[in-house]
């Protein structure tokens, strides 16, 4: 796929990327699963930069489900430690492409170390203005609205919101996503055709593109494969073709 096939004002504003198949890539190779995501942290960076380079403004890593602490401690230990390495690693990447850091999820629940070291990445990047990566950590999408609906009640409660001023935008605003505009491309790697609890609401009219391609091969090319094959679909939000 070439760069110049695409349309590079027409790129999606916000991608988001159920990062799937770093298990089975090792044990392809009859690896441990562990080394399958060291491999994978290589797929984040070209991702990152590749979409930093072509002026995609947002973009959001699946990086590590509530779902996901249910997996052997050493396979935890190893994301929460591969974490907060490639945190440090990649600060001159994020400040050289002038990438903001953020993350959404449950973020109390990750280890003491890598709560600091993400502070300190959010805070050193907070200022970039050319791309928002988000990192979603310890996140789940039903705990996420669960959380919303919570806050919603409470200022009702208070006497603070009417039932009747309750709407879509209210919903939004009380998501960990509420600053970011809704998810135009969701990409899911490993042959897995499953949204798996990430980002439900903000997906709503989304375009979906799953690929066979296991997380760690997944290279700027297959990127640039994903954004063709978005740039050639019609989205037409309820509408008629004739209507757009
Ligand atoms: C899914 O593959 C991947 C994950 C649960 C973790 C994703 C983590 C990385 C890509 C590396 C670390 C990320 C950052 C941002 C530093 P899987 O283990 O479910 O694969 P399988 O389905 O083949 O078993």
């Amino acid at each position: 796929m070439e760069e110049s096939l695409l349309d590079l004002n027409r790129l999606p504003q916000h991608i988001a990327v159920i990062m799937d198949g770093n298990g089975r890539w090792a044990k392809k190779q009859g690896l441990m699963r562990v080394r399958g995501h060291e491999k994978g942290t290589k797929a984040v960076r070209e991702t990152v930069e590749t979409c930093a380079e072509l002026g995609v403004k947002f973009l959001t890593l699946y990086a590590f489900s509530t779902e996901n602490w249910k997996r052997p401690k050493i396979e935890v230990d190893t994301l929460m430690k591969l974490l907060v390495s490639s945190l440090r690693k990649e600060l001159p990447t994020l400040q050289k492409h002038s990438i903001s850091l953020s993350a959404v999820g449950s973020l109390h629940l990750l280890p003491e170390k890598a709560q600091r070291e993400l502070k300190e990445v959010v805070e050193l990047t907070k200022n970039n203005k050319n791309m928002s990566l988000t990192l979603a950590l310890s996140y789940g999408s039903r705990e996420e609205l669960t959380n919303a609906v919570k806050l919603i009640a409470e200022e009702v409660v208070k006497g603070d919101l009417e039932l009747d001023d309750i709407q879509e935008a209210t919903i939004n605003n009380h998501l960990f996503t509420k600053d970011m505009p809704d998810v135009d491309l969701m990409i899911r790697t490993s042959g897995e055709h499953r949204i798996s609890n990430f980002l439900l609401w903000q997906i709503a009219y989304a375009e979906l593109y799953f690929t066979d391609v296991l997380w760690p091969d997944f290279r700027k090319e297959d990127m640039l494969a994903a954004l063709k094959n978005y740039q050639d679909r019609e989205r037409r939000f309820g509408k008629t073709s004739e209507q757009l």
